[in-house]
């Protein structure tokens, strides 16, 4: 595993300081939660709503990669002409996945696997999702490396993700609650997620937000280029 030493409770930081036991004890939290993962978090899945889950996947060919797929929450919108796999650190939260996907009759390849470590060649997918990850991986700027790696040129990543709000009032209040939510949840709800995807060498080029700006739809590919906000 791979670590950096940024302190993660640092505002400013775009990246968190990540002990060596820190995605074992990810696995933990996930694991306990699997089983009742769908019913805690229908709150978010309200508010993200199925338009930006949808928009995931428009225009997806060829080989797609989901990573942290959790409990399959997106099966119901993968295209079937695809080659799909995915991906998630915590065993338990895939084995909710496999289920859905039978369930669904969902053609995906799933393995338990860190974002930060994909055992996938370079250059071998051409589309890649996320929905609330990176909030949760320990070492996200490596996790956004990997994407880099494993996306084939003109590939796209296609993420959504919750972040510090930039508002004076709400910034201040998530910075607090960051570790106890952490320590509980298993996620930051104070992750500067755009500055570790800009740290990683990928150009954001559609950033839609929501709700204050903690929620984020975005789209981005490998190399450099300007970025975009549409709210
Ligand atoms: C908040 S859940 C989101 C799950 C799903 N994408 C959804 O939208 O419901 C975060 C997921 O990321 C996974 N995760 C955390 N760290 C990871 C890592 N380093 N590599 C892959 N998955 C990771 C967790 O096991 C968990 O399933």
């Amino acid at each position: 595993m791979r670590s950096n030493d940024v302190p993660e409770a640092r505002p400013a930081t775009t990246t968190g300081a990540v002990s060596l036991r820190e995605p074992g004890r990810q696995v933990q939290r996930y694991a306990r939660r699997a089983r009742r993962y769908d019913r805690e978090t229908w709150l978010v899945n309200a508010l993200i709503g199925r338009a930006w889950r949808r928009r995931l996947f428009d225009g997806a060919a060829g080989r797609l990669l989901e990573v942290g797929v959790g409990t399959g929450g997106n099966f119901r919108f993968y295209p079937p002409a695809l080659e799909a796999h995915a991906v998630d650190l915590t065993p338990a939260m895939v084995a909710v996945a496999e289920e859905r996907a039978c369930d669904l009759g969902t053609r995906v390849t799933l393995s338990a696997m860190d974002v930060c470590a994909l055992d996938f060649p370079d250059a071998s997918f051409d589309r890649i999702v996320a929905t609330c990850v990176f909030c949760s991986v320990p070492d996200p700027v490596a996790g956004f490396r990997e994407l880099r790696r494993v996306l084939r040129p003109g590939g796209q990543v296609r993420l959504i993700e919750h972040m510090r709000p930039e508002s004076r009032l709400l910034g201040p209040i998530f910075d607090r609650l960051d570790g106890p939510f952490y320590r509980r949840m298993g996620f930051h709800i104070a992750r500067r997620t755009l500055g570790a995807i800009a740290e990683a060498g990928l150009a954001v080029r559609v950033d839609r937000v929501r709700l204050f700006g903690i929620f984020h739809y975005l789209e981005f590919e490998n190399g450099a280029g300007s970025s975009c906000a549409v709210s």
